[in-house]
Protein backbone atom coordinates (compact mmCIF):
# COMPACT_ATOMS: atom_id res chain seq x y z
CA UNK A 1 0.00 0.00 0.00
CA UNK A 2 2.85 2.30 0.99
CA UNK A 3 4.07 1.82 -2.83
CA UNK A 4 0.86 2.02 -4.06
CA UNK A 5 -0.55 5.26 -2.87
CA UNK A 6 1.91 7.85 -4.98
CA UNK A 7 0.93 6.82 -8.35
CA UNK A 8 -2.63 6.61 -7.76
CA UNK A 9 -2.64 10.56 -6.22
CA UNK A 10 0.10 11.27 -9.54
CA UNK A 11 -2.78 9.85 -11.81
CA UNK A 12 -5.65 11.49 -10.18
CA UNK A 13 -3.14 14.93 -10.07
CA UNK A 14 -2.83 14.53 -13.63
CA UNK A 15 -6.34 13.41 -14.31
CA UNK A 16 -7.51 17.70 -12.66
CA UNK A 17 -5.02 18.78 -14.10
CA UNK A 18 -6.16 17.79 -17.77
CA UNK A 19 -9.63 18.75 -16.77
CA UNK A 20 -9.05 22.08 -15.74
CA UNK A 21 -6.89 22.52 -18.93
CA UNK A 22 -9.73 21.39 -20.96
CA UNK A 23 -12.29 23.75 -19.21
CA UNK A 24 -9.86 26.28 -19.23
CA UNK A 25 -9.84 25.76 -23.43
CA UNK A 26 -13.63 25.75 -23.05
CA UNK A 27 -14.35 29.12 -21.56
CA UNK A 28 -11.70 30.82 -23.73
CA UNK A 29 -12.51 29.93 -27.36
CA UNK A 30 -16.43 30.73 -27.73
CA UNK A 31 -18.48 27.42 -28.38
CA UNK A 32 -20.74 29.33 -31.14
CA UNK A 33 -18.76 28.91 -34.46
CA UNK A 34 -19.48 32.21 -36.31
CA UNK A 35 -16.53 34.51 -37.19
CA UNK A 36 -13.58 34.55 -34.58
CA UNK A 37 -12.77 37.96 -35.98
CA UNK A 38 -13.83 41.79 -35.00
CA UNK A 39 -13.76 44.80 -37.44
CA UNK A 40 -11.20 47.26 -36.09
CA UNK A 41 -10.98 50.67 -37.81
CA UNK A 42 -6.91 49.97 -39.93
CA UNK A 43 -6.17 53.82 -38.73
CA UNK A 44 -7.16 53.83 -34.50
CA UNK A 45 -6.28 57.27 -34.21
CA UNK A 46 -7.48 60.10 -36.95
CA UNK A 47 -5.83 63.54 -37.43
CA UNK A 48 -6.71 67.07 -38.79
CA UNK A 49 -3.90 69.39 -39.89
CA UNK A 50 -3.42 72.87 -38.51
CA UNK A 51 -1.30 75.53 -40.27
CA UNK A 52 2.58 74.59 -40.56
CA UNK A 53 0.97 71.17 -40.28
CA UNK A 54 0.76 70.73 -36.78
CA UNK A 55 -1.68 67.17 -36.65
CA UNK A 56 -4.37 67.24 -33.90
CA UNK A 57 -5.78 63.88 -33.33
CA UNK A 58 -9.88 63.91 -33.50
CA UNK A 59 -12.40 60.87 -32.02
CA UNK A 60 -15.54 60.56 -30.42
CA UNK A 61 -14.38 61.50 -26.80
CA UNK A 62 -13.81 64.73 -27.96
CA UNK A 63 -15.20 67.80 -25.77
CA UNK A 64 -17.25 68.95 -29.25
CA UNK A 65 -19.10 71.80 -28.57
CA UNK A 66 -22.80 71.70 -30.24
CA UNK A 67 -24.70 74.91 -30.79
CA UNK A 68 -28.35 74.93 -31.52
CA UNK A 69 -32.16 76.71 -31.17
CA UNK A 70 -34.46 77.88 -33.33
CA UNK A 71 -33.57 79.68 -36.13
CA UNK A 72 -33.40 83.76 -36.03
CA UNK A 73 -31.90 82.86 -31.79
CA UNK A 74 -28.75 83.97 -32.32
CA UNK A 75 -27.43 80.69 -32.72
CA UNK A 76 -24.99 82.83 -35.54
CA UNK A 77 -23.82 85.16 -32.97
CA UNK A 78 -23.09 82.43 -30.55
CA UNK A 79 -21.27 80.65 -33.15
CA UNK A 80 -19.14 83.32 -34.01
CA UNK A 81 -18.08 84.63 -30.96
CA UNK A 82 -16.84 80.94 -29.74
CA UNK A 83 -15.19 80.61 -33.33
CA UNK A 84 -13.14 84.46 -32.02
CA UNK A 85 -11.80 81.93 -29.21
CA UNK A 86 -8.12 80.96 -30.67
CA UNK A 87 -8.54 76.94 -29.25
CA UNK A 88 -12.51 77.03 -31.21
CA UNK A 89 -13.48 76.52 -34.71
CA UNK A 90 -17.38 76.07 -35.59
CA UNK A 91 -17.62 77.12 -38.89
CA UNK A 92 -20.35 77.45 -41.07
CA UNK A 93 -23.91 75.22 -40.83
CA UNK A 94 -23.37 71.85 -42.20
CA UNK A 95 -26.92 71.35 -43.21
CA UNK A 96 -26.15 67.47 -43.63
CA UNK A 97 -25.86 66.95 -39.66
CA UNK A 98 -29.53 67.66 -38.95
CA UNK A 99 -30.21 65.63 -41.57
CA UNK A 100 -28.48 62.72 -40.88
CA UNK A 101 -30.06 63.28 -37.26
CA UNK A 102 -33.02 62.69 -39.12
CA UNK A 103 -32.87 59.81 -40.95
CA UNK A 104 -31.36 58.30 -38.30
CA UNK A 105 -34.70 59.02 -36.33
CA UNK A 106 -36.66 57.75 -39.03
CA UNK A 107 -35.09 54.41 -39.32
CA UNK A 108 -35.61 54.32 -35.65
CA UNK A 109 -39.50 55.09 -35.48
CA UNK A 110 -40.85 53.53 -38.86
CA UNK A 111 -41.49 49.59 -37.42
CA UNK A 112 -41.41 47.58 -40.49
CA UNK A 113 -38.36 49.00 -41.80
CA UNK A 114 -36.65 48.54 -38.74
CA UNK A 115 -37.52 44.83 -38.40
CA UNK A 116 -35.83 44.73 -41.71
CA UNK A 117 -33.17 46.43 -41.23
CA UNK A 118 -32.37 44.49 -37.92
CA UNK A 119 -33.15 41.29 -40.13
CA UNK A 120 -30.11 42.31 -42.23
CA UNK A 121 -28.04 42.92 -39.08
CA UNK A 122 -28.13 47.06 -39.35
CA UNK A 123 -28.96 46.88 -36.07
CA UNK A 124 -29.09 50.25 -33.60
CA UNK A 125 -25.92 49.75 -32.51
CA UNK A 126 -24.38 49.68 -36.19
CA UNK A 127 -26.11 52.64 -37.02
CA UNK A 128 -24.65 54.83 -33.87
CA UNK A 129 -21.51 53.75 -34.91
CA UNK A 130 -21.85 55.06 -38.78
CA UNK A 131 -23.78 58.37 -37.88
CA UNK A 132 -21.16 59.07 -35.19
CA UNK A 133 -18.72 58.58 -37.60
CA UNK A 134 -20.24 60.81 -40.67
CA UNK A 135 -21.02 63.38 -37.85
CA UNK A 136 -17.30 63.46 -36.31
CA UNK A 137 -15.85 63.47 -39.98
CA UNK A 138 -18.10 66.60 -41.20
CA UNK A 139 -17.75 68.47 -38.17
CA UNK A 140 -13.94 67.48 -38.22
CA UNK A 141 -13.05 68.47 -41.63
CA UNK A 142 -15.32 71.44 -43.27
CA UNK A 143 -13.27 73.74 -41.67
CA UNK A 144 -9.88 74.68 -40.10
CA UNK A 145 -8.26 72.47 -37.33
CA UNK A 146 -8.50 73.33 -34.01
CA UNK A 147 -7.95 71.85 -30.51
CA UNK A 148 -12.08 72.68 -30.01
CA UNK A 149 -14.20 71.52 -32.59
CA UNK A 150 -17.59 73.10 -32.56
CA UNK A 151 -21.06 73.04 -34.55
CA UNK A 152 -23.79 75.08 -35.34
CA UNK A 153 -26.62 73.62 -37.09
CA UNK A 154 -29.80 75.43 -35.51
CA UNK A 155 -32.52 71.76 -35.26
CA UNK A 156 -29.49 69.74 -34.30
CA UNK A 157 -30.44 70.81 -30.24
CA UNK A 158 -33.32 68.51 -31.11
CA UNK A 159 -31.29 65.07 -31.22
CA UNK A 160 -29.47 66.44 -27.98
CA UNK A 161 -30.27 63.32 -26.13
CA UNK A 162 -29.12 61.29 -28.90
CA UNK A 163 -25.74 63.15 -29.94
CA UNK A 164 -24.93 63.13 -26.01
CA UNK A 165 -25.12 59.20 -25.50
CA UNK A 166 -22.84 59.68 -29.03
CA UNK A 167 -20.11 61.65 -28.08
CA UNK A 168 -20.06 61.05 -24.19
CA UNK A 169 -18.21 64.07 -23.09
CA UNK A 170 -19.89 67.01 -25.53
CA UNK A 171 -21.20 69.72 -24.38
CA UNK A 172 -24.37 71.56 -25.71
CA UNK A 173 -25.74 75.39 -25.77
CA UNK A 174 -28.97 76.05 -26.21
CA UNK A 175 -29.95 79.42 -27.53
CA UNK A 176 -33.45 81.18 -26.32
CA UNK A 177 -35.34 84.16 -27.58
CA UNK A 178 -38.49 85.58 -27.34
CA UNK A 179 -40.38 83.94 -29.65
CA UNK A 180 -42.56 86.80 -31.11
CA UNK A 181 -38.70 88.25 -32.15
CA UNK A 182 -38.00 84.91 -33.45
CA UNK A 183 -41.55 84.27 -35.78
CA UNK A 184 -40.66 88.13 -37.11
CA UNK A 185 -37.39 87.91 -37.65
CA UNK A 186 -38.18 84.73 -40.07
CA UNK A 187 -41.49 86.01 -41.26
CA UNK A 188 -39.67 89.53 -42.48
CA UNK A 189 -36.65 88.11 -43.63
CA UNK A 190 -38.01 84.89 -45.23
CA UNK A 191 -36.18 82.31 -44.16
CA UNK A 192 -37.98 78.89 -45.09
CA UNK A 193 -38.52 76.10 -42.82
CA UNK A 194 -39.84 73.11 -43.74
CA UNK A 195 -43.10 73.03 -42.14
CA UNK A 196 -43.23 76.84 -41.34
CA UNK A 197 -46.19 78.57 -42.70
CA UNK A 198 -44.59 82.32 -43.32
CA UNK A 199 -47.75 84.16 -44.31
CA UNK A 200 -49.18 83.20 -40.79
CA UNK A 201 -47.94 84.78 -37.28
CA UNK A 202 -50.02 82.63 -35.64
CA UNK A 203 -49.17 79.10 -37.30
CA UNK A 204 -45.29 80.39 -36.84
CA UNK A 205 -45.71 81.09 -33.03
CA UNK A 206 -47.52 77.68 -32.42
CA UNK A 207 -44.47 75.54 -34.58
CA UNK A 208 -42.01 78.25 -32.42
CA UNK A 209 -43.87 76.45 -29.59
CA UNK A 210 -43.41 72.70 -30.68
CA UNK A 211 -40.09 72.59 -31.43
CA UNK A 212 -38.54 74.83 -28.17
CA UNK A 213 -40.78 72.36 -26.02
CA UNK A 214 -38.56 69.37 -27.58
CA UNK A 215 -35.26 71.55 -27.31
CA UNK A 216 -35.83 72.84 -23.98
CA UNK A 217 -36.61 69.31 -22.13
CA UNK A 218 -33.98 67.86 -24.13
CA UNK A 219 -31.54 70.06 -22.71
CA UNK A 220 -32.72 69.94 -19.44
CA UNK A 221 -32.17 66.22 -19.43
CA UNK A 222 -28.70 66.26 -20.64
CA UNK A 223 -28.22 67.95 -17.38
CA UNK A 224 -26.88 71.53 -16.96
CA UNK A 225 -23.52 69.87 -16.56
CA UNK A 226 -23.33 69.38 -20.60
CA UNK A 227 -26.25 71.40 -21.82
CA UNK A 228 -26.32 75.26 -21.03
CA UNK A 229 -29.49 77.24 -22.44
CA UNK A 230 -28.24 81.01 -23.21
CA UNK A 231 -30.83 83.69 -23.59
CA UNK A 232 -30.18 85.61 -27.07
CA UNK A 233 -31.43 88.82 -25.31
CA UNK A 234 -29.05 88.45 -22.43
CA UNK A 235 -26.02 87.62 -24.05
CA UNK A 236 -26.57 90.73 -26.50
CA UNK A 237 -27.25 92.99 -23.49
CA UNK A 238 -24.47 91.74 -21.61
CA UNK A 239 -21.89 89.88 -23.48
CA UNK A 240 -19.45 90.02 -21.07
CA UNK A 241 -20.87 88.64 -17.85
CA UNK A 242 -22.50 86.14 -20.58
CA UNK A 243 -19.53 84.89 -22.04
CA UNK A 244 -17.47 84.42 -18.76
CA UNK A 245 -20.19 81.72 -18.08
CA UNK A 246 -20.09 80.17 -21.29
CA UNK A 247 -16.48 80.09 -21.55
CA UNK A 248 -16.52 78.74 -18.05
CA UNK A 249 -19.07 75.95 -19.00
CA UNK A 250 -16.90 75.38 -21.38
CA UNK A 251 -13.54 74.72 -20.05
CA UNK A 252 -11.97 76.82 -21.77
CA UNK A 253 -9.29 79.67 -20.94
CA UNK A 254 -10.94 83.11 -21.08
CA UNK A 255 -9.53 85.51 -23.58
CA UNK A 256 -10.92 88.88 -24.41
CA UNK A 257 -11.08 87.82 -28.29
CA UNK A 258 -14.34 86.38 -27.72
CA UNK A 259 -15.95 90.06 -27.17
CA UNK A 260 -14.59 90.97 -30.54
CA UNK A 261 -15.55 88.39 -33.00
CA UNK A 262 -16.24 91.52 -35.45
CA UNK A 263 -12.19 91.98 -35.73
CA UNK A 264 -11.96 88.29 -36.63
CA UNK A 265 -13.99 87.89 -39.62
CA UNK A 266 -11.79 85.80 -42.48
CA UNK A 267 -8.71 85.97 -40.90
CA UNK A 268 -6.69 82.55 -39.93
CA UNK A 269 -7.72 80.86 -37.15
CA UNK A 270 -10.84 83.38 -36.61
CA UNK A 271 -13.97 83.57 -38.06
CA UNK A 272 -14.82 82.12 -41.43
CA UNK A 273 -18.64 83.24 -42.83
CA UNK A 274 -21.01 81.75 -45.58
CA UNK A 275 -22.46 84.29 -48.25
CA UNK A 276 -25.34 82.32 -48.36
CA UNK A 277 -26.60 82.35 -44.44
CA UNK A 278 -29.01 84.34 -43.79
CA UNK A 279 -27.21 85.84 -40.27
CA UNK A 280 -24.03 86.82 -41.96
CA UNK A 281 -25.01 90.94 -42.48
CA UNK A 282 -25.42 90.89 -38.63
CA UNK A 283 -22.88 88.81 -37.56
CA UNK A 284 -20.23 91.38 -39.38
CA UNK A 285 -21.29 93.89 -36.52
CA UNK A 286 -20.04 94.20 -33.42
CA UNK A 287 -22.47 93.20 -30.17
CA UNK A 288 -25.68 95.34 -29.92
CA UNK A 289 -29.28 95.36 -29.61
CA UNK A 290 -30.44 97.09 -32.64
CA UNK A 291 -33.00 93.54 -33.59
CA UNK A 292 -34.09 93.00 -29.64
CA UNK A 293 -38.03 94.77 -29.72
CA UNK A 294 -38.22 94.84 -34.01
CA UNK A 295 -41.20 93.13 -33.66
CA UNK A 296 -42.99 95.04 -31.54
CA UNK A 297 -46.37 96.49 -33.33
CA UNK A 298 -45.58 93.86 -36.22
CA UNK A 299 -47.80 91.08 -34.66
CA UNK A 300 -51.58 90.82 -35.72
CA UNK A 301 -53.65 92.39 -32.67
CA UNK A 302 -56.06 88.85 -32.52
CA UNK A 303 -52.42 86.88 -32.47
CA UNK A 304 -50.93 89.21 -29.77
CA UNK A 305 -54.20 88.85 -27.91
CA UNK A 306 -54.39 85.11 -28.01
CA UNK A 307 -50.33 84.90 -26.96
CA UNK A 308 -49.90 83.16 -23.67
CA UNK A 309 -52.13 80.18 -25.24
CA UNK A 310 -50.53 80.19 -28.37
CA UNK A 311 -46.98 80.20 -27.45
CA UNK A 312 -47.10 78.86 -23.92
CA UNK A 313 -43.75 78.20 -24.21
CA UNK A 314 -43.10 82.20 -23.74
CA UNK A 315 -44.23 82.03 -20.30
CA UNK A 316 -42.17 78.66 -19.35
CA UNK A 317 -38.86 80.14 -20.55
CA UNK A 318 -39.88 83.50 -18.55
CA UNK A 319 -40.87 85.94 -20.99
CA UNK A 320 -44.60 87.57 -20.28
CA UNK A 321 -46.59 86.77 -23.26
CA UNK A 322 -48.77 90.15 -22.55
CA UNK A 323 -46.14 92.50 -22.37
CA UNK A 324 -45.04 93.92 -26.06
CA UNK A 325 -42.17 94.69 -25.46
CA UNK A 326 -40.99 92.93 -22.32
CA UNK A 327 -38.47 94.54 -20.13
CA UNK A 328 -35.57 92.32 -21.41
CA UNK A 329 -32.87 94.79 -19.65
CA UNK A 330 -30.30 97.69 -19.88
CA UNK A 331 -27.43 96.99 -22.12
CA UNK A 332 -24.11 97.70 -20.84
CA UNK A 333 -22.13 100.76 -22.04
CA UNK A 334 -20.20 98.90 -24.53
CA UNK A 335 -23.47 97.03 -26.13
CA UNK A 336 -24.95 100.64 -26.06
CA UNK A 337 -22.64 102.36 -27.52
CA UNK A 338 -22.12 99.90 -30.73
CA UNK A 339 -25.90 100.09 -31.01
CA UNK A 340 -25.80 103.72 -31.15
CA UNK A 341 -22.73 103.69 -33.51
CA UNK A 342 -24.73 101.39 -36.26
CA UNK A 343 -28.35 103.36 -36.38
CA UNK A 344 -26.31 106.50 -36.51
CA UNK A 345 -23.69 105.26 -39.52
CA UNK A 346 -25.61 103.53 -41.65
CA UNK A 347 -23.68 104.54 -44.76
CA UNK A 348 -20.55 103.18 -42.59
CA UNK A 349 -21.67 99.46 -41.99
CA UNK A 350 -23.40 99.30 -45.37
CA UNK A 351 -19.86 100.16 -47.27
CA UNK A 352 -18.38 97.66 -44.44
CA UNK A 353 -20.95 94.91 -45.30
CA UNK A 354 -20.29 94.90 -49.07
CA UNK A 355 -16.29 94.91 -48.36
CA UNK A 356 -16.79 92.02 -46.17
CA UNK A 357 -19.16 90.15 -48.92
CA UNK A 358 -16.87 90.97 -51.62
CA UNK A 359 -13.81 89.12 -50.21
CA UNK A 360 -16.47 86.07 -49.25
CA UNK A 361 -15.76 83.08 -51.85
CA UNK A 362 -18.52 82.65 -54.67
CA UNK A 363 -20.67 79.95 -54.00
CA UNK A 364 -20.52 77.60 -57.21
CA UNK A 365 -24.34 76.64 -58.22
CA UNK A 366 -24.61 73.38 -59.62
CA UNK A 367 -27.15 73.83 -62.26
CA UNK A 368 -29.63 71.53 -60.65
CA UNK A 369 -29.84 73.89 -58.37
CA UNK A 370 -31.76 76.33 -60.67
CA UNK A 371 -34.71 73.88 -61.17
CA UNK A 372 -35.10 74.02 -56.98
CA UNK A 373 -34.39 77.99 -55.88
CA UNK A 374 -36.81 77.88 -53.04
CA UNK A 375 -34.14 75.09 -51.42
CA UNK A 376 -31.52 77.48 -51.26
CA UNK A 377 -31.90 79.38 -48.16
CA UNK A 378 -33.83 76.21 -46.69
CA UNK A 379 -33.08 75.55 -43.03
CA UNK A 380 -33.29 71.64 -41.88
CA UNK A 381 -36.20 70.45 -39.65
CA UNK A 382 -36.04 66.96 -39.67
CA UNK A 383 -39.18 66.52 -37.71
CA UNK A 384 -41.69 67.81 -40.79
CA UNK A 385 -39.91 65.46 -42.74
CA UNK A 386 -38.87 67.10 -45.99
CA UNK A 387 -37.35 63.98 -47.00
CA UNK A 388 -40.72 61.80 -46.98
CA UNK A 389 -41.10 61.66 -50.92
CA UNK A 390 -37.77 60.77 -51.45
CA UNK A 391 -36.40 58.94 -48.75
CA UNK A 392 -37.52 55.50 -50.27
CA UNK A 393 -38.37 53.65 -47.55
CA UNK A 394 -41.41 51.29 -47.38
C1 LIG B 1 -5.93 85.35 -26.73
O1 LIG B 1 -5.90 85.05 -28.10
C2 LIG B 1 -4.89 85.74 -28.82
C3 LIG B 1 -5.11 85.45 -30.29
O2 LIG B 1 -4.98 84.11 -30.57
C4 LIG B 1 -3.54 85.32 -28.31
O3 LIG B 1 -2.52 86.00 -29.00
C5 LIG B 1 -3.45 85.65 -26.81
O4 LIG B 1 -2.25 85.19 -26.28
C6 LIG B 1 -4.62 85.01 -26.07
N1 LIG B 1 -4.64 85.48 -24.70
C7 LIG B 1 -4.72 84.68 -23.66
C8 LIG B 1 -4.81 85.32 -22.33
O5 LIG B 1 -4.72 83.46 -23.79
C1 LIG C 1 -44.22 63.55 -43.72
O1 LIG C 1 -44.82 62.48 -43.04
C2 LIG C 1 -45.46 62.81 -41.86
C3 LIG C 1 -46.00 61.55 -41.21
O2 LIG C 1 -45.31 60.42 -41.64
C4 LIG C 1 -46.58 63.84 -42.15
O3 LIG C 1 -47.20 64.23 -40.94
C5 LIG C 1 -45.99 65.04 -42.85
O4 LIG C 1 -47.01 65.95 -43.21
C6 LIG C 1 -45.22 64.63 -44.09
N1 LIG C 1 -44.54 65.79 -44.64
C7 LIG C 1 -44.44 66.01 -45.96
C8 LIG C 1 -43.67 67.22 -46.35
O5 LIG C 1 -44.92 65.27 -46.80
Amino acid sequence: MGLFRPSTKRKLLLAGMLLLFFYAVYVMVPCDDKSKYVMVPKEKTRYIYGDKNLAIPYGDDMEIIFIGGMPRSGTTLMRVMLDAHPDVRCGEETRVIPRILGMRTQWERAPVEKKRLEAAGVTGEVLDSAVRAFILEIVAKHGEAAPRLCNKDPFTLKSAIYLSQQFPRSKFILMIRDGRAVVHSIITRKVTISGFDLKSYRACLQKWNVAMETMYSQCLRVGSDRCMPVYYEQLALHPREWMLKIVKFLDLPWNETVLHHEDYIGEKGGISLSRVEKSTDQVIKPVNIEALSKWVGQIPEEVVNDMHAIAPMLMTLGYDPHANPPNYGKPDPEVADNTLHIRTNSEFWKQKEKDIFDKLPEVAVPVRAKAEPAQAHREMDKSVGSMNKSSGLR
